[in-house]
């Protein structure tokens, strides 16, 4: 930061230190990419100034320090050599945290301590709790309501990640949208909770994919080289991590190419032959099927975006074993029971053909779905829309999708949970009202 004389003599004055008491944190702390032995904490400044992030596992004691090159606004620091499942305390600031004097309060904002909690050693079990928002970017009160009747939904069980569907930021996502759409709205899941994006097309007006530049592709931190488990994509449009006994996939649906043989293809292939994890979701922005604020049956909706996700990306999300699809862009709640097969338009849909377990898929219900344990291809997925974390459809869209067992004009969100060979996900309302629940188990 650049100090001019008149402002060093007030900051003597005040008895302020110029080099890190002056400046104030605009976004962040955020965590991104999460591992179980590494992380990333992000943060912007107002001035420019050093990155120096003091950590430990005792609150008392933070001890350890890692810093980034440079003086500047935007800070990136990586911690490394951290031990899996476990809880660390982190300050941020421009100069290693020392803690407030014995009868001091020493309470100022930029000696705030926070805390994350290091994913368990990739592989192995541990009850996980997943957030998931699909369109969330509105900045309004839906956005809101949607984010508060989570947070009591959830209350003090911590969010282990949480997944952008894309549209993340409305309505350009450009640096000021995120600003108050993600960083205003969400700060305190932002610095305790891993936030694991997709693209939307929103968000591509300010960014490209085949250049990785643009606001998106600024903001996030996203493992290019398998950082966090999978094969690595050598980019941050679609990449894949791990965490505990779940394997994520990421794909871009918007804007990087999605032609069978294409490299994004190419990469999915391998990284789903690749996975040995318990549980495969997947996640983008365009569904592969929707009779919400968009229709998956029309050529020219999202210019045939919905089509070739479903055509020529789901055959092969299938065949890898996938669990559950998450998409948005649809602004409803759309699910289906456990389906495979169906890549046509919604009248080709055969219920006696596509659908592997049908009813409601809970227990006390129907009974949870049930899938065996191990790579099985096409054994049925979960397909879900749920793209309303920010507004749901302003007229009542038809919600006639053939392939849904459920479908709700209603904003929300996603709360998945998984525990071993038990998944649950469960939406929840902007009046907080849980609308759906479902299971499936692994035996
Ligand atoms: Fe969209």
């Amino acid at each position: 930061m650049t100090i001019r004389p008149a402002l060093l003599l007030a900051f003597v004055a005040l008895g302020l230190s110029p080099l890190g008491a002056a400046t104030t944190i605009l976004r962040g702390p955020y965590l991104q990419s999460a591992t179980p032995d590494s992380i990333v904490i992000r943060w912007r400044t107002d001035a420019t100034e050093a990155s120096v992030v003091s950590y430990g596992t005792d609150r008392e004691q933070l001890t350890s320090v890692a810093k980034a090159e440079g003086i500047l606004t935007e800070h990136i620091v990586p911690l490394s050599e951290l031990k899996p499942a476990t809880t660390y305390y982190y300050t941020v600031g421009s100069v290693p945290f020392a803690p407030p004097a014995a009868g001091k309060s020493g309470s100022s904002s930029r000696a705030a301590i926070h805390s994350f909690t290091t994913p368990p050693p990739a592989g192995t079990v541990k009850p996980t709790r997943i957030w998931v928002l699909g369109d969330p970017g509105t900045k309004n009160d839906v956005q809101r309501a949607v984010r508060d009747a989570y947070y009591n939904f959830t209350a003090k069980r911590a969010t282990d990640l949480w997944l952008l569907l894309g549209d993340n930021a409305y309505p350009d996502g450009t640096d000021a949208d995120y600003q108050k759409a993600i960083f205003e709205m969400y700060p305190a899941t932002l610095r305790t909770s891993p936030v694991w994006p997709a693209l939307g097309n929103h968000d591509a007006r300010s960014a490209n994919s085949a250049t990785q530049s643009g606001v998106y592709y600024d903001i996030f931190s996203l493992p290019t080289r398998a950082q966090a488990g999978g094969v690595m994509s050598g980019t941050e449009a679609y990449y894949s991590f791990d965490h505990a006994n779940i394997h994520f996939i990421c794909l871009d649906s918007h804007d990087t190419e999605r032609k069978p043989d294409g490299a994004m293809m190419q990469w999915l292939k391998a990284d789903l032959a690749a996975t040995t994890r318990d549980w495969i979701i997947a996640y983008f922005h365009h569904p592969t099927y929707t009779k919400g604020t968009h229709d998956s049956d029309k050529d020219s909706d999202s210019s045939g975006r919905m089509n070739d996700m479903r055509a020529i990306f789901l055959p092969v999300l299938e065949q890898g074993g996938v669990d559950l699809i998450l998409t948005g862009h649809s602004h409803v709640y759309e699910r289906s029971p456990l389906i495979n097969g169906h890549y046509g338009k919604s009248p080709t849909f055969d219920a006696a053909k596509h659908v592997v377990q049908r009813g409601d898929g809970r227990f006390g219900g129907d009974g949870a779905y049930r899938k065996k344990r191990g790579r099985v291809p096409n054994a049925g997925e979960v397909s879900i829309v749920t793209g309303s974390a920010g507004q749901a459809g302003s007229k009542p869209p038809p919600l006639n999708h053939p392939v849904f067992y459920l479908a709700l004009n209603e904003a929300g969100s996603s709360v998945i949970d998984v525990d071993g060979l038990r998944l649950d996900l469960t939406f929840i309302n902007d009046k907080g009202e849980k609308r759906d629940w479902f299971s499936i188990i692994k035996e």
